[in-house]
C-alpha cells in the first residue's frame, strides 16, 4: 500500500463477561479467533494495530504487540472512548453480551444458598453510540440466522452507523471456517467464495476489501 503514514487500526475481539457475583458471569460464546486473524492481516498489510481483547486466549494473540484487555462491556466502551479518536479504522469483532445482571452480589454465592433470582438489564449499545469523525471507517459484525442474514445485516448497518457489516450465519458459530458476507451502504453484497473458508483466509480477503475504502476515506492514498 502506498501510504504516507501507516493506517491505524483498532480491533476489538472476544466476549464480554458480565459479573453476577465475584465468581460467575453472563457472556457470549466467542473464541476471539476471527478478530485475531483480522488484526494479524492488518499488521501484515503495514497497519499500526491495537487490539482490545476480552477474556479469551486465541492462538496468535500473543504475537500481536499492542493488546489491551477488557472484561465487561462497560470496560470495552471506556477503552473505545479513550482510544478510538487516535485511530482511523475500527473493526468491532467483539461479541458484546446483550444483558447483564442488574446488581452484582458481593463474594461468592454458595451452592447451598437459595438459588438466586438474577434480574437482567440490557447492555447499552456501544458501536451505534460511538462518535466517529468523517475520516474514520467502521466495520461492524452481525451474527444472524442464515434465512434472515441480509435483511438483518442491512438493518444493523444503519443502526450501528457502520461503513460495512460482516454478516456471519449463526449456523457457523464456533466453526473453524467462516462463510462471511460483506454488506455495504450502497446495497452491494460480497461473498468470500462459494462455501466456507478458513478464518485466516477470510481475514485477508476482508482486509483487502476494507483497506482501500478506509484509505480513500482518510485521503492518505
Ligand atoms: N455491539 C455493540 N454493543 C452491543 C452489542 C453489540 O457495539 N451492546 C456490536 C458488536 O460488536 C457487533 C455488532 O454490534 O459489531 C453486532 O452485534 P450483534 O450481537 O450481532 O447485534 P446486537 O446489537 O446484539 O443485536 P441482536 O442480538 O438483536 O442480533
Amino acid at each position: 500500500m502506498n501510504r504516507q503514514r501507516p493506517l491505524r487500526a483498532l480491533v476489538t475481539l472476544g466476549p464480554t463477561h458480565e459479573p453476577m457475583d465475584e465468581v460467575r458471569f453472563i457472556g457470549n460464546r466467542s473464541s476471539g479467533r476471527m478478530g485475531t486473524e483480522i488484526a494479524r492481516a492488518l499488521a501484515e498489510r503495514g497497519c499500526g494495530v491495537r487490539v482490545l481483547a476480552g477474556p479469551c486466549q486465541p492462538a496468535g494473540l500473543d504475537s500481536l504487540p499492542d493488546v489491551r484487555r477488557f472484561r465487561t462491556a462497560e470496560e470495552l466502551r471506556d477503552l473505545l472512548r479513550t482510544d478510538w479518536p487516535a485511530f482511523d479504522l475500527l473493526v468491532m469483532a467483539a461479541a458484546v453480551a446483550d444483558w447483564r445482571p442488574r446488581t452484582v452480589r458481593a463474594g461468592k454465592t454458595r451452592r447451598s444458598d437459595a438459588p438466586p433470582l438474577v434480574e437482567l438489564e440490557p447492555v447499552p449499545e456501544i458501536l451505534g453510540t460511538l462518535s466517529s469523525r468523517p475520516d474514520q471507517f467502521v466495520v461492524g459484525f452481525a451474527l444472524e440466522p442464515a434465512t434472515d442474514l441480509l435483511a438483518s445485516a442491512r438493518a444493523k448497518l444503519a443502526r450501528k452507523r457502520a461503513d460495512c457489516i460482516v454478516a456471519n450465519p449463526l449456523e457457523t458459530m464456533d466453526a473453524p471456517t467462516v462463510e462471511g458476507t460483506l454488506v455495504w451502504p450502497d446495497g452491494a453484497v460480497e461473498r468470500a467464495e462459494e462455501g466456507a473458508c478458513t478464518k485466516s483466509a477470510f481475514a485477508k480477503w476482508l482486509v483487502d476489501r476494507v483497506l482501500p475504502k478506509a484509505d480513500a476515506r482518510l485521503g492518505i492514498r
